[in-house]
């Protein structure tokens, strides 16, 4: 961890993007990862627990879609010069779960179960540092309403606050929800930071984009920067 003032950081291990951040993100801190689908949410995600697990900092990703095995044919695939990430997921230094969302958790103390029992039991079991919840979206369509669904994404952030765990949620939305704003969830307190990716279309070519409308704690650049995806992880585009 790294100590800018006061504060503590935990580090992206992505040198543009600590770089706009001040060195990295406030520990403790519950950030919102928002993004179209094929934006980089999950990849960017598995890039900043692999180098919190070079410096020994474990963590737990939870994968709520995908199966454990797609996520590690994922990394195989795309971040094949970190060799040694699935020797790390082995050692459980970074515990990989997949946790479906399900129909009980229409019931609000199904939910907290899974959130205040099964999960922080799960992060009590490597000593989780930082935690991925990827992705939140799915709660959506068992929930009644948007504001039911805000209640339990607080619910979510309060209980990741109380045991004082860094936290990565996903939250993926269509084009229009972006440039809507409809999602309702950047107003409120419930998150700490709000992580925006996009892509877009310059002429012709897909350009990845990474925003930080908000970080608390810290001086962070306001304007987006283009990225790439590589084989040694995400590469910020200076501009
Ligand atoms: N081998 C690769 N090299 C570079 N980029 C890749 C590779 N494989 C997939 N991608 C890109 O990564 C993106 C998927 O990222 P992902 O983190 O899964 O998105 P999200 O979780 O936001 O849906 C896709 O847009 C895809 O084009
Ligand atoms: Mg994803």
């Amino acid at each position: 961890m790294e100590t800018t003032g006061i504060t503590k950081r935990v580090r992206t291990g992505i040198f543009g993007l600590d770089k706009m951040i001040s060195g990295g993100i406030p520990a403790g801190s519950q950030v919102l990862v928002i993004g179209m689908p094929g934006s980089g949410k999950t990849l960017l995600s598995l890039e900043i627990l692999y180098h919190n697990a070079k410096l020994e900092v474990p963590s737990t990703f939870i994968t709520t879609e995908e199966l454990k095995d797609s996520i590690i044919d994922n990394i195989e695939n795309v971040f094949y010069a970190f060799e040694d990430y699935i020797d790390i997921i082995e050692k459980n230094t970074i515990q990989i779960l997949h946790k479906p969302i399900i129909d009980d958790f229409k019931s609000k103390e199904n939910f907290q179960k899974f959130i205040a029992g099964d999960i922080i039991n799960a992060l009590d079991s490597n000593k989780s540092k930082i935690v991925v919840f990827d992705s939140i979206s799915s709660l959506r369509s068992v929930v009644e309403d948007d504001r039911t669904f805000s209640k339990y994404v607080t619910y979510t952030t309060e209980i990741f606050r109380d045991y004082g765990i860094t936290s990565l949620i996903t939250m993926e939305v269509s084009d229009l929800d972006m440039s809507t704003n409809k999602t309702g969830l950047y107003s409120t307190s419930m998150f700490d930071g709000i992580f925006r990716l996009g892509i877009k279309d310059v002429s012709g070519t897909a350009q990845y984009i990474i925003e930080i409308p908000k970080l608390r704690n810290t001086a962070h650049r306001l304007s987006g920067a283009p990225f790439q995806i590589t084989e040694k992880g995400f590469d910020i585009l200076a501009d």
